[in-house]
């Protein structure tokens, strides 16, 4: 199992943003999160990276613990295991005085600690991947928001994630480009990485995933193969969700 998520519960404030959400995902398992704007997929994504802290439940990642019952790890050990994970953004959050390469190499050297060669030699084949070898020189205000993406996307993969986390990586992107993206996540299926997804994309959803997590208000209201989740016109929020798309 790649993560183990026990009775968690994030609260802002006095709002009860998750409510004692439990889930398992398998290792190299594709799960995609969908469900109303507020109903909590991004804090929940951001308390499985340690973006925020949950206010109680447990945390596993590959059988380790991230947070136990509130009793944390040492940070040592909990950089350890966040090394595994990576986390893709809708806005991109590329270094703007750099380039697509250097965007690359940067956490790879400065993080990893690792030779500017070899750094350069894996940033080359991960952008020649997402199909932008002709564009590693290239700043990212000379990109489009789909290629500025797709570097996103490969500098996450050059530190090896076994874990990746995309929180609608496609919403800021006009329709055209919104494709070449969903394309190089869907080429990462089959590769052993477990992909946690947030997206608004159905088809994309209904066609990579081996579950769906509907949430809504903070819970997991269901949580399913993608045939089941687009075929459930028995739970009335779900198809009252789904029909908006
Ligand atoms: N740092 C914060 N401080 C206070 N409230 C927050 C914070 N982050 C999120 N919230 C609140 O938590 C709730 C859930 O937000 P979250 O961003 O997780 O929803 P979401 O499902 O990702 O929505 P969307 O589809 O619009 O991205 C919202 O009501 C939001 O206002
Ligand atoms: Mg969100």
């Amino acid at each position: 199992m790649s993560i183990k998520i026990r009775n968690i519960n994030k609260s802002f404030g006095n709002l009860n943003i998750l409510k004692d959400i439990s889930l398992d995902i398998n290792s190299g398992e594709i799960i995609s999160i969908i469900g109303p704007s507020g109903s909590g997929k991004s804090t929940l994504l951001r308390c499985l990276i340690d973006l925020e802290e949950i206010d109680s439940g447990t945390l596993e990642v590959f059988g380790d613990p991230l947070v136990c019952n509130n009793r944390n790890p040492e940070k040592k050990e909990r950089l350890e295991i966040l090394k595994k994970m990576g986390m893709v953004f809708q806005s991109f959050n590329l270094f703007p005085h750099k380039t697509a390469i250097e965007n690359v190499i940067e956490p790879l050297i400065v993080v990893d600690k690792i030779k500017k060669e070899v750094a350069i030699k894996r940033a080359m084949k991960l952008l020649t991947m997402v199909g932008l070898e002709d564009r590693i020189n290239n700043y990212p205000s000379t990109l489009s928001g789909g290629q500025q993406q797709r570097v996103a996307i490969a500098r996450v993969l050059a530190r090896n994630p076994k874990i990746l986390l995309f929180d609608e990586p496609t919403s800021a992107l006009d329709p055209e480009t919104v494709k070449e993206v969903l394309t190089v996540i869907k080429s990462l299926k089959n590769t052993g990485i477990t992909m946690i997804i947030v997206s608004h994309e159905m088809q994309f959803v209904k066609q990579v995933s081996d579950r769906v997590v509907f949430m809504d208000c903070g819970t997991i209201l269901s949580c399913d193969t993608p045939d089941k989740i687009f075929n459930s016109a028995k739970n009335e929020r779900i198809s009252k969700f789904l029909n908006n798309f």
